[in-house]
């Protein structure tokens, strides 16, 4: 044990239905390193961007359970963690029709879309706050550049379909919609192209050589520090 670790740092988590000792101050991610978990699933980026960690948990004295990332949530007095299982819904990969979609094209592969009873559970647990049931209404609409605009920003942690009382899969949903619309609607890029002008005209170059040129302890300044990033003009 650590100093850091001393008895009055501790917390106390459960882990399904385990109970530990933590450090406060910690993502759920790193609490399940300190009690000797391996994590081979349910861990990826540590960003809150792959969505391979959603959890579900209950605080002392509330009833109602929460959902989050753990690799986003920190660890409190307590709390009483599950990971969910591995999300194992259909996906429509290669499955592009030949022609241009229609409004039956989502529902082909995701007919029990329509069973949407607009509850919003979903949209209450999405951890990139997404109007998921919106997203959902849009399908059953068929607005298909609607659907792929509103889940733009989806992680595919899987948590709107897990709590879904129809068996529905928004974020599968919405990325075949993002697929489709890519493949018959592609818009141009309009900030990507802008960014590789810039780098043509050379707006960078003393920023890489900088980078290139930082000791070790420099970067790490660099990384998560705003007021070094700007210093950099990235
Ligand atoms: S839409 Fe669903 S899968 Fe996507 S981030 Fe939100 S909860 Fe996770
Ligand atoms: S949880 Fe399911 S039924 Fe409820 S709004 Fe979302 S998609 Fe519709
Ligand atoms: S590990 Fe990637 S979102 Fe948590």
């Amino acid at each position: 044990m650590s100093h850091a670790d001393s008895p009055s740092s501790l917390i106390r988590i459960e882990v399904d239905g385990a109970a530990y000792p933590v450090p406060a101050g910690i993502t759920v991610i790193q609490a399940m390193w300190r009690i000797g978990r391996s994590m081979i699933h349910g861990v990826g980026c540590l960003g809150g961007v792959c969505g391979a960690c959603p959890i579900t948990y209950r605080l002392p004295d509330q009833l109602a359970s929460k959902t989050g990332l753990a690799c986003q949530t920190a660890v409190r007095e307590g709390m009483a963690i599950t990971f969910l299982p591995s999300d194992t819904s259909k996906k429509a990969i290669a499955l592009l029709p030949k022609e241009a979609p229609t409004q039956k094209t989502l529902f082909q592969y995701y007919p029990e879309t329509r069973r949407c009873t607009a509850c919003r559970a979903c949209s209450s647990v999405c951890p990139q706050e997404i109007d998921v049931m919106g997203g959902v209404r849009a399908a059953i609409n068929g607005e298909l550049s609607n659907v792929a605009e509103k889940f733009t920003s989806c992680v595919m942690c899987g948590l709107c379909a897990a709590v879904c009382e129809v068996q529905i899969k928004p974020h599968r949903v919405g990325m075949y919609a993002r697929r489709l619309t890519g493949a018959f609607y592609p818009k141009e890029a309009a900030g990507l192209l802008n960014r590789i002008e810039e780098v043509r005209a050379g707006k960078y170059e003393s920023a890489w050589s900088q980078l290139l040129s930082a000791d070790e302890a420099a970067l790490s300044n660099y990384c998560g520090s705003e007021e070094a990033a700007q210093k950099l003009a990235i």
